[in-house]
């Protein structure tokens, strides 16, 4: 049944077999030696993947002869060692590999080529992709070297099996019946995740519960990481920073107790003894009520050394989180993240990151880069993506993220000049140790196909792809993405390329235009609730709507959130004429009837992009019901059926934004919404 299960590793006999046929791959042997659990997953993978998608008899050979595939590290296949591209093989990073049609000994191959059997894995994914996407297999020469070293997804996982703000089903573990019982779920999500290059996971959530590093939780995560082992993914488990107290019997958690660091050391050696390639540790300290150094008077620096010190013996790391704000309404959200950690620069010990999200208040539809990226040049800083939909629709809305991703990555900070994008920022490995990380919370659970949606397959896709190179294009790993999902059809590809491109824009349009934010319902996140009031921290914070204007001032003359933006970026921001109208909201605060670039005042030009949002969405079935017929009817309905719940949700917060913010402007809606001449 074609319910999603597969993912993009749908290894279905591939439009344009022939054409590959013809590339003698029909009469190709394989020479894949090596009996390591890495590369006998690979082997899996290629014999699974040749056989599905070109209906051929996958068959080994020891022999060299002629039109061979040849597969392997310069140990597992020791005539690597003698050919020309040797040298090439030794550049290669530790997860780095070759593709390439060489002639060995006088017989024509093609070589799947690493340092390490992870690099082979990696090596057979991407090859299989250029048959799945029907590339070329002539003159090739593909050498690849992750840009980043620690991609890592962040499950938001309870232990009770709920996943916060998780919205395809419950979480994918059973801690239950772990460590014997493995699902085979758990192999099908650690080929996934290496098909793009995860090679890290955090198991459980960073609101955490300290119980996830008692002996026998730790037993149960070593189940997982033997899973996950042979496919190059680490596990890492949150930290709370009170475990000492609750479940190590000490009546403080203070870092600067001997007690309390010996604690950490004797449990990350306990923990080492148990998954000897453990990560490393995710922290949320001192945010949203979690408990953290500042209890004790610390600073997050301090706490962050002081498991860094106890990880550090066996190469662990540490990703302490830079998502915290003063819950106080005084205090402009925006601009707490940075004001916390910037001071703290230079001050982390070497195997830590500091890991905040893309923007700073919390994974809004759209955010401007948060201002730490380029504002701690000493520090190795993991940016935080959610892939999971929490502000975006939940798993019933169409929203390709792939666009999100790009927009923050290339953001110029201008850190150092002209070109310092948030890209280049964690590339950046001159001041940092050579370490560079980034991480996202993932939308997997236990829906048939993982994600809720089919196209949340898309973000957790574009998420790794990003990942091993974040300069990627979002319209190439979409491309890659739909034809490996649906077909390599052009009629089929260019109507679902249509729509992801056009997915987060319509959303933006349809919920938070124009630098709005966080006016989604109060608990559920999920629909408008702009008018949501309440004592402590209210919509109304967020818009400051009054009957003359919209908008908060985060320029120097109000809460000071553009000075946190090096300069030109700072002063574009802080000008109101200069500022990107998708950020106008955001930093400034706007009289309605103040004039926009398109000619019409800020009210009608609001209400323009609400409607506008409702009609793509209505664009976007019109285009997906061009595919009926073209695509398995399973699939085709089953977005179908979403897009039209989407539509009903694209109005309701159309009507319900417009008709609470026109209380206050008290202006009518335009009859004619086309662009003014
Ligand atoms: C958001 C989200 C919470 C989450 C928090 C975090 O506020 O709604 O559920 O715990 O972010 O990232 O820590």
């Amino acid at each position: 049944a074609e319910n999603g299960y597969e993912l993009w590793l749908r290894y279905k006999l591939v439009s344009k077999g022939e054409f590959y046929t013809s590339y003698c791959l029909k009469n190709r042997k394989v020479m894949f030696p090596g009996e390591t659990e890495s590369l006998i997953a690979a082997k899996k993978e290629l014999q699974a993947g040749l056989s599905g998608l070109l209906n051929i008899p996958y068959t080994e050979e020891e022999t060299l002869e002629d039109n061979m595939l040849i597969v392997g590290t310069p140990q597992s296949v020791p005539l690597f060692k003698e050919q020309a591209f040797h040298a090439e093989i030794n550049g290669l990073s530790d997860e780095g590999y070759l593709i390439l049609n060489c002639t060995i000994k006088g017989k024509k191959t093609t070589a799947i080529v690493a340092r390490t059997d992870i690099g082979v894995l990696y090596g057979v994914f991407h090859y299989l992709r250029l048959i799945q996407t029907n590339q070329s297999l002539d003159k090739l020469h593909i050498k690849e070297n992750p840009k980043l070293k620690y991609r890592v997804l962040n499950h938001w996982d309870n232990l009770n099996g709920t996943v916060e703000r998780g919205y395809a089903g419950y979480s994918i573990w059973n801690w239950e019946r772990l460590p014997s019982y493995k699902e085979q779920r758990y192999t099908d999500y650690a080929r996934a995740n290496a098909s793009i290059g995860i090679n890290g996971t955090v198991l459980n959530n960073v609101n955490a519960q300290a119980k996830s590093l008692r002996t026998d939780w730790l037993v149960k995560a070593s189940g997982l990481a033997d899973v996950f082992r042979p496919y190059g993914i680490k596990v890492y488990l949150t930290a709370k920073f009170s475990a000492p107290k609750e479940i190590g019997g000490l009546n403080t958690a203070d870092p600067k107790d001997p007690q309390v660091r010996k604690w950490w050391k004797d449990k990350v050696e306990e923990i080492y003894s148990l998954i000897p390639d453990f990560g490393g540790f995710l922290v949320k300290a001192n945010s949203e009520g979690q408990p953290g150094p500042q209890d004790y008077g610390c600073s997050h620096a301090d706490g962050a050394n002081m498991l860094a010190e106890a990880l550090k013996p066996y190469g662990g790391i540490v990703f302490w989180r830079a998502f915290v704000y003063q819950n106080e309404r005084h205090v402009d959200r925006v601009i707490n993240g940075y004001n916390e950690f910037k001071p703290l620069d230079g001050e982390f010990a070497e195997n830590v990151f500091v890991q905040p999200k893309n923007g700073p208040i919390d994974f809004q539809p759209r955010e401007p880069f948060h201002p730490l990226f380029g504002g701690m040049p000493y520090t190795p800083l993991s940016l935080e993506f959610q892939i999971t939909q929490e502000n975006l629709g939940h798993a019933g809305h169409l929203v390709y993220l792939g666009t999100l991703f790009e927009e923050v990555l290339q953001s110029d900070t201008y850190e150092n000049g002209k070109g310092s994008t948030v890209s280049k920022v964690l590339q950046n490995y001159q001041k940092t140790h050579g370490i560079s990380a980034i991480a996202g919370v993932p939308n997997i659970g236990t829906d048939l196909n993982w994600t809720g949606h089919l196209f949340g397959q898309a973000n957790w896709y574009a998420f790794g792809r990003l990942a091993w190179n974040p300069d990627t294009s979002s319209g190439k790993i979409a491309e890659d993405w739909a034809r490996m999902t649906f077909s390599n059809d052009k009629s089929v590809l260019s109507l679902v390329l249509k729509i992801m491109m056009m997915s987060r824009e319509t959303y933006v349009n349809y919920t938070m235009p124009l630098g709005l934010n966080h006016i989604m319902n109060y608990d559920t996140h999920n629909g408008p609730e702009p008018w949501h009031d309440d004592p402590v921290w209210t919509a109304f914070d967020y818009h400051k709507i009054t009957k003359d204007s919209i908008g908060v001032n985060r320029t120097a003359k109000g809460t000071g959130a553009t000075r946190q933006y090096h300069n030109p970026v700072g002063e574009m921001f802080d000008d109101i004429k200069q500022c990107p109208q998708e950020y106008l909201l955001w930093f400034h605060r706007v009289p309605w009837n103040y004039k926009m670039a398109s000619g019409r005042n800020l009210w009608d030009e609001l209400v323009y992009h609400y409607y506008k949002g409702v009609d793509e969405v209505r664009q976007i079935q019109t285009i997906w019901n061009e595919l009926d017929g073209k695509i398995d009817r399973e699939r085709f309905e089953h977005v179908a059926s979403l897009l039209k719940y989407q539509e009903q949700e694209a109005i309701w917060w159309r009507d319900g934004c417009l008709l609470f913010f026109q209380e206050y402007s008290r202006l009518p809606i335009p009859a004619n919404l086309e662009q003014p001449k």
